[in-house]
Order: C-alpha cells, then structure tokens, then sequence
C-alpha cells in the first residue's frame, strides 16, 4: 500500500470538488427532505437554511463511500439524513446552552424563542428518520439512531458535569466522544455501508470518524479560547462553568493555590469581561493552549494512519485532506 503523502492544508472546496456531483445530489435529498409549504414553519426553515454550514459530516459521508469503492443513491440519502440530524441537535444545543448565535445570524431560539427551536428540531429528526425508512435503509437508520442516543447522553452529562464543575480529563473525553465524535464516526460508517464496504473496512472507517470526531471538538473548544470571529458566542463556555481542555490541563499542571482562585473565579464570576481574561491568560501561559492543540494534532494523525490500509486514490487523499483541514479551519 503506498504511504500518504503529506498534503498542504487546502481549503474546504477543493475537496468538496472531488464529489461535486454528488454534493449536488446530496443537497436535492436536504432540500426535498425540509420543504415545507406554508406557515411558521416554513418561514423559520428557510431563515435557519438561509446561513449554510460548513456541511462536513455530508461530506465525510460521500467521502467515505467513495474510499470504500463507490458512491450509490444510498449514499446521497444518508448524506442528507446525517446533515438533518445534525442540524436538529444544533438547534436543540443553542436551546440546551441558551447560545444566541449560529452560523454567523441570530439562532432559532434568539427569533422565535425555546418552544420554537425544541419544535424545530424534532421536526428535522423525524424528517430525517421518514427519509431512512422511506427508502428502508435500516442499516443507515440503526447506525444513525445510535449516534443521536449517545449525543443525547453526551449532552446531559455535560450539564451534570458543569453543576459539578467536574476537571478531570477522562469525564471531557467521554462526553466529546458521546456528543460530537459519535455523529462524525456514524457518517463514516454510513459511508462505508452505502459503498457495502467488508466489516475490516467499516470498522475502520468507524474508528477514523471517532479519531476525527475528537480532533473536531477539541478544535471547537480552542475556539473558544480565541477571539477569532466564528458566527457564534466565543467565551461562552466558561461562562456556562464548561471546563474544556485547555482549562482542564492547566488547572491540572498548576499549583493548588492558583488552581483554587480560578475556580473560584469560573464558580462565581466567568461573566465579567475582566475575569474571562485572567483566565485566558491563566490557560495560555499554563501550556493549557498547546496542550490542547498536541492532543488535536494526535487524533488527527490517528485517524490519518487508519486511513492507510485503504487503496490509494482521489477520494482518499481528499479524505487525508479534510482530517487536515479539521485542526487548520478557522471557524
Ligand atoms: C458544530 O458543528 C457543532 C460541534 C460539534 C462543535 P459544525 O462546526 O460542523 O457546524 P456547522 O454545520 O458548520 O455550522
Ligand atoms: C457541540 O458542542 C454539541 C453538539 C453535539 C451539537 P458545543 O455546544 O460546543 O457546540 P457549539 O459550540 O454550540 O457549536
Ligand atoms: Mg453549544
Ligand atoms: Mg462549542
């Protein structure tokens, strides 16, 4: 098997021209899937889809397939399925973290309020769902159906974890796997069906999306840390006492003093402009910054190795490329 070159960080469309067809097909699915004819619920869909997203898991999907030997209708139909679901959990996390931005626009629940957005995003689950069993794609659904329990879990447990204020690295690690890398590791695996790719093949491609999936998260967290423009809340997490990463290795390398105040300051008072910045500077000039960053880099390079017992082609190294562009985005 020839080893995989190293690829300059490219930008996201020129990977997506490597299944430009079938992004098209992709988004026929999106589209017929939420439309809509009259009513709130037509003017709130066509808001929210007015401001697209990086639309990654759908192509990790196409991606996938294509590694994996081919990509079929199946393929295109569990494209539209994962980017549904995602776009539900979406809506239902800026309710769950009462976020008011997405995508750069104001969020669903900001315009319409909670009851809205929680609707909202049923109504994308159970399309999503009717797209699956319409087409009796069973297998897709099961993967699928799986993936958004363990999001749920995820999520829960991180608003448990936050009242506690837990630290610990390991209670991080679950919870980034249950909510964000369970989704991204299920579209590979729905890729990798829809090509009817041999169970050595799946399982691969399963554990490429986890190994990604955590990178991904990890990333997000960093962000953040940043004052980078990123269509949405940055500081936020802090101030909802959501110790990530960065915070958690810092506070686990500094000296117990230090580690009290700044909890102390999360506890009582990661609202004040003020405060956010000591900690910032307390994660940054603890290594909590890069800490975070190497163990990004880590994951990508694992899911990169994973993708080697796979026969060289486009769609591969589009694939080395996208796991590349996870650490590089800027939003
Ligand atoms: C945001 O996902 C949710 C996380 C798992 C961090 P994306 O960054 O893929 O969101 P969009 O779809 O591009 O807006
Ligand atoms: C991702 O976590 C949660 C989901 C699974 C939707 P975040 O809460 O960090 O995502 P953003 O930052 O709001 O997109
Ligand atoms: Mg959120
Ligand atoms: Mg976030």
């Amino acid at each position: 098997m020839s080893p995989i070159r190293n690829e300059p960080v490219v930008a996201l469309q020129d990977f997506q021209s490597v299944v430009k067809g079938d992004l098209r097909e992709f988004s026929r699915h999106f589209r017929d899937a939420v439309h809509v004819e009259h009513g709130l619920l037509n003017l709130v869909i066509r808001y929210f889809l007015r401001q697209k997203g990086k639309r990654i898991r759908p192509l990790l999907v196409l991606l996938t397939a294509k590694t994996c030997g081919g990509i079929r209708e199946r393929s295109h139909r569990a494209a539209a399925l994962v980017e549904l679901l995602h776009t539900a959990t979406l809506v239902h996390d800026d309710v769950v973290d009462e976020s008011e931005k997405r995508r750069g626009a104001f969020s669903i629940n900001a315009l319409w309020g909670n009851k809205v957005a929680v609707l909202l995003g049923d109504y994308f689950l159970s399309r999503g769902l009717l797209l699956a069993l319409d087409h009796e794609d069973h297998d897709i659904l099961q993967v699928l159906s799986n993936a958004v329990k363990r999001m749920s879990e995820g999520e829960l447990r991180q608003v448990q974890r936050s009242r506690r204020m837990e630290i610990d690295e390991d209670s991080y690690y679950k919870i980034i796997s249950d909510k964000t890398a369970s989704l991204i590791s299920a579209c590979t695996q729905c890729g990798a069906l829809s090509a009817n790719a041999n169970q050595s093949r799946l399982q691969s491609m399963a554990e490429f999306g986890e190994q990604l999936g955590l990178a991904f998260q990890i990333r997000d967290d960093l962000f953040d840390f940043g004052t980078q423009e990123i269509g949405k809340p940055v500081g936020a997490d802090i101030q909802k006492k959501l110790i990530t990463l960065p915070l958690i290795h810092a506070l686990e390398v500094t000296n117990p003093s230090t580690r009290r105040k700044i909890l102390n300051i999360i506890r009582t008072g990661g609202k004040k402009k003020q405060h956010r910045e000591t900690i910032f500077k307390f994660v940054e000039s603890t290594g909590g910054l890069s800490y975070a960053k190497q163990r990004m880099e880590h994951h990508v390079r694992s899911a990169q190795s994973l993708l080697e017992s796979f026969p060289e082609s486009e769609a591969r190294r589009a694939m080395h490329a996208l796991s590349e562009y996870v650490i590089a985005r800027k939003k």
